[in-house]
């Protein structure tokens, strides 16, 4: 699974033209448009919900990447399905029920994924990576765009593909990183095993915008 995949996180686009916004990062070579959930509670800010989620995938065709950062996402997770998410990402943190949360994510007939903060251990995932498709490995503390990439996170995104070799899982599971991701940063992730890279804030915020942003970032990436 050496693919790399690019998901631009809608956070950092013009949200008074999301739509547009989300067709301009396609046509520029994203493969997966990544939506930011926060509730308010898990996580300081507010962002989008299903509604916004319902006119991105009317907007684009591309797979809708939904990383909720929301307390009990059991609650919430059918209207996300039913507005058009193809992948949910659930915090290790937030579930106590981690596995049935997993399967209610794969029984709705989407992929699952769980994402660990930057102080949470990579052990804590052993058990559930059976389970998953995607493991996201937070780069920064979620709650904002445009914060500084955490130094020692290529060394857990390390230990993570070391986690994936030891239960055989390597071949099915995708490793994400998510925050401070760019040009500096990419191929320290990518050397360390990570195959989808979101990005905020170096793709929406770049000078010459996703056109630019995205295959600089794939070739910054390296051959992955
Ligand atoms: C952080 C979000 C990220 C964020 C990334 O809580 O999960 O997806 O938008 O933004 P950048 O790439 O600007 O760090
Ligand atoms: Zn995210």
């Amino acid at each position: 699974m050496s693919e790399l995949l690019i998901a631009p996180s809608m956070l950092a686009a013009d949200l008074g033209q999301l739509s547009r916004e989300a067709r301009l990062a396609e046509d520029a070579g994203a493969d997966w448009i990544h939506v930011d959930v926060m509730d308010g509670q898990f996580v300081p800010n507010l962002t989008m919900g299903p509604g916004v989620t319902r006119a991105l995938r009317a907007a684009t065709s591309i797979p809708l990447d939904v990383h909720l950062m929301i307390e009990t996402p059991e609650r919430l997770i059918d209207e996300f399905v039913d507005a058009g998410a193809d992948r949910i990402t659930v915090h290790q943190e937030t579930c106590p029920h981690l596995h049935r949360v997993v399967q209610q994510i794969r029984d709705a007939g989407v992929s699952p994924g769980v994402a660990i903060n930057p102080a949470t251990p990579v052990e804590s995932l052993r058990e559930i990576v059976s389970f998953v498709d995607l493991i996201l490995v937070m780069t920064v503390n979620p709650g904002f765009g445009g914060q500084p990439f955490i130094p020692n996170s290529p060394q857990k995104v390390g230990r993570t593909h070391q986690l994936l070799v030891e239960s055989g899982r390597e071949a099915k599971v995708r490793i994400q990183v998510d925050g401070g991701i760019g040009v500096e940063t990419a191929p320290r992730v990518v050397e360390a095993g990570a195959t989808v890279l979101v990005a905020g804030s170096a793709v929406f915020g770049a000078e010459g915008g996703p056109n630019q942003a995205i295959p600089q970032l794939r070739a910054a990436a390296g051959p992955g």
